[in-house]
């Protein structure tokens, strides 16, 4: 017979998406096991073996620490470093550039919990930031410790740890202003029963905002001041790029258990460039002009073409990534919007991928599906 699991858990087996302190437990184990650095009161790890995490290196026992973030190593010490001071983080950046990646493995990293999790939307009330009621209870027994239902925000005040909000600029001007006081007096008043959550050491905030929503719901300046803001850039060069997605690529195949196959390095090395090119407006070498499209070609974007193309080449091709396998993908990444973009896409198509000779099956591949 077997034992019934109690409710809200799984066996770790059949999670889909594990969160990043369970999936790299036995890393975060071994980094505070050697961590003989200062940690910031109410952190598990000190600042430098937090960035050891994010950035990747070797330990002193001889293991490794594989890198979650790729690209400059002073944006994630300035992320730690202002986690440490009285300063919330806000990571701005373009669609795809990992900042809710990052987010999650910080709060990982520095609280072993990265689930306190708030996410911004315009329908976003004030007791997702706040607190709410269990209603029944209210109306059977009044305002009580028993009737309130904390917010992640309030659980982390009183947990010591790291609270997330995403898209923190599409919540309603007047939720993200609840997060003044929370910020600069660290405390949350319950008025309703006359008292107050104080936040202990260790509280602090991580929020992302996408810099194509600026407008949605502007920041306020009282706000912007009790942030410290780190730009995540797009990856410097296709090199980078391409380290990025064959790394997530392998990551998302194991947890998917997809058949084994290789992820072709041509194949992932052509979709960035596409993407790439496409997104700067402007051949890798340099001398051609193009139009770009309208849809982002984020990072995030590649990763899911060169995902697809491996589960058709594993289910329905010979094993192995080929040029066919991606070409739909990226077609329809690169055409958003069906008159501008096919315009777009078909210029790039006939003057540029046409013009490569080792190019040739992709063009054809392409060709098929557009
Ligand atoms: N520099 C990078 N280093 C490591 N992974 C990256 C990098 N850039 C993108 N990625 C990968 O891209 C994927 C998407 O990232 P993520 O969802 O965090 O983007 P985002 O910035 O939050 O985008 P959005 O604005 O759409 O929410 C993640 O799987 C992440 O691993
Ligand atoms: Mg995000």
């Amino acid at each position: 017979m077997t034992t019934p699991s109690s409710p809200g858990t799984s066996s770790p087996a059949a999670v889909l998406r594990p969160h990043a302190e369970q999936l790299h437990a036995d890393e975060l184990a071994r980094l505070a096991e050697h961590d003989d650095r200062p940690r910031p009161p109410g952190w598990r790890l000190s600042p430098w073996a937090v960035t050891t995490y994010l950035m990747g290196g070797g330990l002193p026992d001889g293991s490794e620490v594989t890198p979650k973030y790729v690209g400059p190593r002073r944006l994630m010490e300035v992320a730690v470093a202002t986690l440490a001071t009285d300063r919330a983080l806000l990571l701005l950046g373009v669609p795809g550039t990992a900042k809710t990646w990052v987010s999650e493995h910080l709060a990982a990293a520095v609280s072993g919990d990265s689930t306190l999790l708030v996410q911004g939307t315009a329908g976003t009330a004030e007791e997702a930031v706040r607190y709410g009621w269990n209603y029944a209870r209210l109306l059977a027994e009044g305002p009580s410790e028993r009737a309130l239902v904390e917010s992640p925000m309030m659980r982390a005040m009183r947990l010591g740890s790291v609270a997330r909000i995403e898209e923190l600029t599409r919540m309603p001007g007047d939720v993200q202003d609840t997060l003044i006081t929370i910020l600069s007096e660290k405390t949350l008043p319950v008025p309703e029963l006359n008292t107050e959550v104080q936040a202990t050491k260790g509280f602090t905030v991580i929020a992302t905002a996408n810099d194509r929503d600026r407008g949605v719901n502007e920041l306020s300046s009282a706000l912007r001041r009790r942030f410290n803001t780190v730009v995540l850039p797009l990856p410097e060069s296709a090199d980078d790029e391409v380290e990025i997605v064959s790394r997530r690529v392998d990551q998302i195949g194991t947890a998917l258990e997809l058949p084994e196959t290789p992820a072709g390095l041509e194949e992932i090395r052509r979709v960035v460039t596409v993407f790439r090119e496409l997104r700067g407006g402007v051949t890798g070498d340099g001398r051609t002009k193009l139009k770009s499209p309208s849809g982002t070609l984020s990072t995030a974007e590649a990763i899911s073409v060169i995902t697809n193309g491996l589960a058709l080449a594993a289910h329905f091709g010979d094993g192995v990534l080929r040029a066919a396998d991606v070409a739909g993908g990226i077609v329809g990444a690169v055409v958003q919007d069906p008159v501008s973009d096919r315009v777009v896409w078909q210029e790039y198509l006939e003057t540029v991928v046409r013009e490569r000779p080792d190019w040739r099956d992709f063009y054809r591949a392409c060709r098929e599906v557009s």
